[in-house]
């Protein structure tokens, strides 16, 4: 079984190696940009593991993921997880449509081109799995994280779509949706160095069984930790409030006096 992992060098997509490897007849394939971070990775992972650095965002990483699998890997792949991924948060108006598009590019695009390079191999033999690594966010918006949750809305609507087009070609397409946990890109120090709100922060390891249970199981979707359904769920149940909670207090239509920013 030839598992392809994005964003593998650290937090979620290194826990997700480890746990996959654990699987009988595993053979991992770990991509991102730091190489020795993916060398460390896969000598961890304690099973048959290959990795390409390579930035997905460049044109060619697809081909080059591709290329690697027919070369090394007789062009077998079984699951793909694509979880590479980042933020930069910014609002609109000082991060503008620059940020937009290169969070677009890394979250979104990326993605969706390699899985269009991978799903022939995925289809072949008794057909793969896909497994979108997507947010909270990707259902519930705030302030300051519109360019990271646009790229993640999206991600969550091709994933979607992919999962009912694909079924008949066998190939069953997952989407997790973490909420806060703490890794190298996401440290999430606001929320940590409070008691009040630590105990909302979640580990990669428990993401990891997210992905294994979407990769192996024929889940579709799953929230991790799995209580964060219910901010997707209040957002389209009750939007005022969720909006009111979210931009806390003051919020409606902002006057210079209740304008925090003013
Ligand atoms: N942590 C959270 O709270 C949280 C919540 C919801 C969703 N997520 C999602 O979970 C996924 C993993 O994030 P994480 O929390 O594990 O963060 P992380 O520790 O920063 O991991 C991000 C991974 O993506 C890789 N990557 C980044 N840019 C890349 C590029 N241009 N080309 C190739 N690889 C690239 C990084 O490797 P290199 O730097 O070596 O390239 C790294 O392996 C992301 O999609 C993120 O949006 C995280």
């Amino acid at each position: 079984m030839v598992i392809c992992i994005t964003g593998a060098s650290s937090g979620i997509g290194e826990a997700a190696a480890l746990r996959l490897a654990r699987e009988e007849g595993a053979t991992l394939v770990l991509v991102a940009r730091r190489e020795e971070r993916l060398r460390a990775v896969a000598e961890r992972c304690g099973a048959d593991a290959t990795w390409i650095a390579v930035d997905l965002t460049d044109d060619d990483a697809p081909e080059r993921v591709r290329s690697h699998l027919v070369e090394r890997h007789d062009g077998r792949l079984d699951i793909l997880v694509n979880n590479a991924g980042s933020s930069w948060p910014a609002r609109f108006a000082e991060g503008g449509y620059e940020n937009v598009r290169r969070t677009m590019t890394l979250n979104f695009d990326a993605p969706v081109r390699l899985t269009e390079a991978l799903l022939p191999l995925l289809r072949a033999d008794d057909g793969g799995a896909v497994v979108n690594v997507g947010s909270t966010a990707g259902r519930v918006a705030r302030a300051r994280t519109g360019a990271y949750s646009a790229s993640k809305f999206a991600l969550a609507g091709w994933t979607d779509a992919l999962w009912s087009e694909e079924r008949r070609h066998g190939v069953h397409v997952g989407l997790v949706q973490p909420g806060f946990v703490v890794t190298e890109g996401f440290p999430q120090r606001e929320l940590t160095e409070s008691v009040r709100t630590r105990w909302a922060v979640s580990r990669p390891e428990v993401v990891a069984e997210a992905i294994a249970a979407c990769a192996l199981d024929g889940v579709a979707e799953r929230y991790s930790p799995r209580g964060y359904w219910l901010a997707a769920a209040a957002r389209i149940l009750a939007p005022r409030l969720v909006r009111r909670v979210l931009s806390g207090p003051g919020s409606g239509r902002m006057t210079p006096a209740t304008n925090p920013d003013a």
